[in-house]
């Protein structure tokens, strides 16, 4: 797909208003994900705490689903400020891991949940069918659920870490117009 640069200045306000929704929910997701699995023992509290993962899952897989299909349409902006070209091009391939990431996880999860004969409810009020049990997928799904989750935090990281520097060290305008600053 061919990504025309935009020669605004700022990001609009739904880009903006997607990017800090989905980051706050991916974090947050990330981090009970993390908890159910080292933490919640088996049992009807971890039963539950999964339900509630599963269906915030599912509302980011719809809600996600518009923000990158946005941002593909879109295109991103050209580079706010003037950092080496191998930070430029390091940035731009986190870009894409992080829009790959708000896919792939919630979708993860799901076909996981499917092919180990599970249901999904949604907050309980419709549910997802369960498909047929066939282990491997199942297995694979979830391999993928928590070796994304690790590649997801290493590059959510390295983004946070590239927008401080922009803002702290290069100076430019890079976190600003993603506040509606620019
Ligand atoms: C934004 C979306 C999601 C994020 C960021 C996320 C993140 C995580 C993380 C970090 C873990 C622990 C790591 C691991 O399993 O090794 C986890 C576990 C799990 N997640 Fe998700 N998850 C998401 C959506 C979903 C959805 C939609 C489902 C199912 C419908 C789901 C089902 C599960 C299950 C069943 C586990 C436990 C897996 C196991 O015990 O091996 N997740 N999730
Ligand atoms: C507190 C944490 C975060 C901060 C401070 C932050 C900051 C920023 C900034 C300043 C930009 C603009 C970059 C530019 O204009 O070149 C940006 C873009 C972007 N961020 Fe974040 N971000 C955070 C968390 C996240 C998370 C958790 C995700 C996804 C999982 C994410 C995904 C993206 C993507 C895909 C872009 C490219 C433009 C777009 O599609 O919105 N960010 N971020």
């Amino acid at each position: 797909m061919a990504f025309t640069p935009r020669t605004c200045t700022s990001y609009d306000w739904i880009s903006r208003l997607g990017h800090w929704v989905l980051a706050a929910l991916m974090i947050a997701m990330l981090a009970f994900g993390i908890y159910l699995d080292e933490a919640v023992p088996p049992g009807p509290e971890r039963g539950a705490l999964m339900g509630l993962h599963k269906s915030v899952g599912v509302a980011v897989l719809l809600l996600g689903g518009l923000r990158v299909a946005w941002r593909l349409l879109q295109g991103f902006l050209p580079e706010a400020g003037h950092a080496p070209s191998w930070q430029a091009a390091l940035a731009k391939a986190v870009h894409y891991v992080l829009l790959a990431g708000i896919v792939v996880m919630p979708l993860s999860g799901l076909i996981g949940s499917y092919f180990g004969g599970r249901a999904t409810s949604v907050f309980g009020l419709f549910s997802l069918p369960a498909g047929p049990k066939i282990e491997w997928l199942g297995d694979l799904a979830y391999g993928i659920h928590g070796a994304g989750a690790m590649v997801l935090i290493g590059a959510i990281l390295l983004h946070v870490a590239g927008a401080l520097k922009h803002h702290f060290i290069d100076r430019d305008t890079t976190l600003l117009r993603m506040v509606g600053k620019a």
